[in-house]
C-alpha cells in the first residue's frame, strides 16, 4: 500500500510497523437490516480495522472496500465446492467472476475454500482438496497466486486429544484428507485456517476448564495447566488449541505451516441455559483476545509468533437460528452501535468509544446552501438518519433553516459512525465541534453519547426528504472520498498500537 511506504519515509520511527500478525473480523450475513456496505467501511474505519473475512464474495461490499487499504479474506461458499471441484472450468469461472474484477482495487489476500467443511458436510470431504487445486490452478493462470493464499477454514474440533497439547492429533478419519490438504498448504506457502473457540470448550469441559483460563484472566501458578510431555505451562485454552494444532500436524511431520484464526470470539447474551453468555465474558475475552494477538506473545511452543485472528464477528447475526447465543456474537449491532466497549486502553483505542472528548458534527454557518442540501438529503437517505422529527409539526421543524436540518443530520450521523475520522466531511460543509448542537437547534436532540436513543437512526424513508437520484450518487461519493482521506491517520494509528 503506497500510503504505508510514504509513512516510513516520513517517519523512520515506525519501521517495525511490520504486520506479522492482525486482528480482523468476521462480517456475517444472517442479518435483518444489511447495513450500507459504505456504512461498514465507515465502521471498519472507525474501528482501526485493517483485515475482514466475508462468508462469500459480495460484489457491493469489495467495491466498498476499494481503496482502502483494508485486507479481505473472501469465501467460496460450502454448495459451491462440488462443481469446483469436479471442474477446472467451474473454477476458472468461479475466479474471473468473483476474484478478478476486484483485484486490481480491492486487496483481496486469501480465499477461503469452503468453512468447516468436514465437520459440516463431511461428504465433501473427499472433494475439498480438488476444490482448494482447482482454485489455485486458476488464480496461477491468472498469475494472482502469490497475492492470494488458497485455503479452508477447520473447525478446531477436527484435532483430538487436544490437552496436553503435546499428544494431539487430527481425527484420524480424516486423514486421507488431512496429509494431501498440508501438503498443498505447505508446497503453495498457504496457511492452515482453523476456527478457535475456547467458549465451546469451556461450555463442553462440564466444570473441568475453569472460566478464568478460557477468558485469558490472570491464574494463580498452581492453576496454570501443565504439559508434562513438554513442561510447557498453559494459561489460557486459546493458546492450548493452537499448540494442538502445531502438534497434530507435526504428528505427520508438517513442521512449517503457520496458522490463522479464522474465527475466534464469546457471545454476549444466551438463554437460561447459556449463563456465561455475558456481556462482562464477551468484552473480557475479546479484549483480552486483542491484547494477546497484537501483543506478539505467542504460544508457548512458539514464543513470539503470534497468530492472526479473526474475531468472531462485526455485527450481531440476528437471522442466525439456534439457541440466543448464536444471535449475540457480534461487537456491533446492524445498526453500528457497539454492544459493548472493548477495554484496550493499553493497547491504544481500537475498538472503543473514545467518549474523552465530547465531539459533535455541525453544518458550516457558511457553507453553500445547495451543497447542504444535498448532503442532508445525503444523510436523510442513504445515511439512514430518522428525519422524520424535522418534519413541519415535528420537534424538530424550528428552526426551518437548512443549516439546523443539517446539523441535526449530520451530528445523527457522524454519532452513529462512532465519530469515525471520515464522518464528519459531507463534501466539505460539516465541521467537528466541542459545543453540543442540541442546545442550538433542537432540544430532542439527544446524541451525546451513541448508544442513547433508539429511534434516532432508521432505514430513511417515508419522509419528505427522500433524496433524489443525482444526490444519492454525490453522496456516495462524498462519503467515499472523505474516508480515503483519513487514510493517513488511520495508518498511524494501526502502527503505533503495534509498536
Ligand atoms: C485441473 O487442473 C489441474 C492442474 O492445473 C490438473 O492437475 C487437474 O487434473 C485438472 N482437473 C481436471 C478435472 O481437469
Ligand atoms: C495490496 O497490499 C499489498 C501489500 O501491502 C500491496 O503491495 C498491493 O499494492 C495492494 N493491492 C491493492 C490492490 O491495494
Ligand atoms: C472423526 O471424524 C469422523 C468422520 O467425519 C466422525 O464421524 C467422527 O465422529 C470423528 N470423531 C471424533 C471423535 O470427533
Ligand atoms: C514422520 O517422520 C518420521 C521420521 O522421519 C517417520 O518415522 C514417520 O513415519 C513420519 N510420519 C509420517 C506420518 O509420515
Ligand atoms: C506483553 O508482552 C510482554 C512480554 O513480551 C509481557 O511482559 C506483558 O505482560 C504482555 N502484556 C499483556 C497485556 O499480555
Ligand atoms: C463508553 O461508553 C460507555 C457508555 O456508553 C461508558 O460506560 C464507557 O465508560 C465508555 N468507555 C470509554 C472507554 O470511555
Ligand atoms: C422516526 O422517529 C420518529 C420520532 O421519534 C418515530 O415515531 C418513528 O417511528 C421513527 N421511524 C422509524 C422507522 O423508526
Ligand atoms: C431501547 O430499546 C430497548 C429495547 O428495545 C429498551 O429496553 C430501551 O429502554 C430503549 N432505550 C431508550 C433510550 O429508548
Ligand atoms: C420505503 O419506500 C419504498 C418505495 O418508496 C416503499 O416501497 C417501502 O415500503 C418503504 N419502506 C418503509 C419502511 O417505509
Ligand atoms: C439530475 O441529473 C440529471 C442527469 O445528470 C440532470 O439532468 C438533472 O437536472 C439532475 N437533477 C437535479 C435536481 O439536479
Amino acid at each position: 500500500m503506497a500510503i504505508d511506504i510514504f509513512i516510513l519515509l516520513l517517519l523512520p520511527l515506525i519501521i517495525s510497523c511490520d504486520q506479522d500478525a492482525f486482528i480482523g473480523v468476521n462480517i456475517g450475513t444472517a442479518l435483518s437490516d444489511t447495513p450500507n456496505p459504505t456504512q461498514t467501511v465507515v465502521l471498519l474505519k472507525s474501528q482501526q480495522i485493517r483485515h475482514v473475512r466475508l462468508y462469500d464474495v459480495d460484489r457491493a461490499m469489495l467495491f466498498a472496500l476499494a481503496g482502502t487499504g483494508i485486507y479481505v479474506t473472501v469465501s467460496v461458499p460450502n454448495q459451491q465446492l462440488l462443481a469446483i471441484a469436479q471442474s477446472n472450468t467451474s473454477a476458472t469461472n468461479w475466479v474471473s467472476r468473483n476474484i478478478l474484477p476486484y483485484v486490481s482495487t480491492t486487496n483481496i489476500t486469501a480465499i477461503s475454500v469452503g468453512n468447516e467443511v468436514l465437520t459440516t458436510i463431511p461428504n465433501a470431504a473427499t472433494v475439498l482438496v480438488s476444490a482448494l487445486k482447482n482454485i489455485h490452478s486458476a488464480l496461477v493462470s491468472a498469475n494472482l497466486d502469490s497475492q492470494i493464499k488458497v485455503s479452508t477454514a477447520h473447525s478446531s474440533t477436527i484435532i483430538l486429544d487436544s490437552f496436553p497439547p503435546s499428544q494431539a492429533f487430527f481425527n484420524r478419519t480424516l486423514e486421507p484428507v488431512i496429509i494431501p490438504l498440508l501438503e498443498f498448504l505447505q508446497s503453495t506457502g498457504s496457511y492452515l485456517m482453523l476456527n478457535v473457540y475456547p467458549y465451546s470448550e469451556y461450555i463442553q469441559s462440564n466444570g473441568v476448564i475453569p472460566l478464568d483460563y478460557a477468558l485469558f484472566r490472570p491464574l494463580s501458578p498452581d492453576e496454570e495447566a501443565i504439559d508434562q510431555n513438554t513442561l510447557l505451562h498453559y494459561t489460557n485454552v486459546f493458546d492450548a488449541i493452537l499448540d494442538a494444532a502445531y502438534f497434530a500436524m507435526l504428528y505427520l511431520n508438517y513442521t512449517n505451516i503457520p496458522i490463522v484464526v479464522t474465527e475466534s470470539g464469546w457471545p454476549s447474551k444466551g438463554d437460561s441455559s447459556e449463563p456465561d453468555a455475558t456481556t462482562d465474558n464477551a468484552d473480557t475475552y475479546n479484549s483480552n483476545l486483542i491484547k494477546h494477538v497484537l501483543n506478539t506473545t505467542g504460544t508457548p511452543k512458539h514464543p513470539g509468533v503470534a497468530t492472526s485472528t479473526y474475531i468472531y464477528e462485526l455485527y450481531n447475526e440476528d437471522l442466525n437460528p439456534g439457541p440466543t447465543s448464536e444471535r449475540n456474537w457480534g461487537l456491533f449491532n446492524v445498526d453500528g452501535r457497539p454492544v459493548y466497549v472493548l477495554q484496550l486502553t493499553d493497547s491504544g483505542s481500537v475498538l472503543t468509544n473514545d467518549t474523552s472528548g465530547e465531539t459533535y458534527c455541525v453544518a458550516k454557518q457558511d457553507a453553500d446552501s445547495k451543497m447542504l442540501q444535498a448532503a442532508l438529503d445525503w444523510a436523510c437517505g442513504p445515511g439512514r438518519v430518522n428525519c422524520s422529527m424535522m418534519l413541519q409539526g415535528g420537534p424538530c421543524y424550528e428552526p426551518d433553516t437548512v443549516v439546523a436540518h443539517a446539523t441535526y443530520a449530520f451530528n445523527a450521523y457522524y454519532q452513529r459512525m462512532a465519530r469515525a475520522d471520515g464522518a464528519c466531511d459531507f463534501n466539505g460543509v460539516a465541521t467537528v465541534t466541542t459545543t453540543d448542537p442540541s442546545k442550538l437547534f433542537c432540544l430532542y436532540i439527544m446524541l451525546g453519547r451513541f448508544g442513547g436513543s433508539n429511534n434516532t437512526f432508521i432505514n430513511g424513508n417515508g419522509t419528505s426528504m427522500v433524496p433524489s437520484k443525482n444526490s444519492t450518487i454525490s453522496g456516495g461519493l462524498m462519503i467515499y472520498n472523505s474516508v480515503s482521506f483519513s487514510n493517513l491517520a488511520q495508518a498511524l494509528f494501526w502502527c503505533s498500537v503495534l509498536l
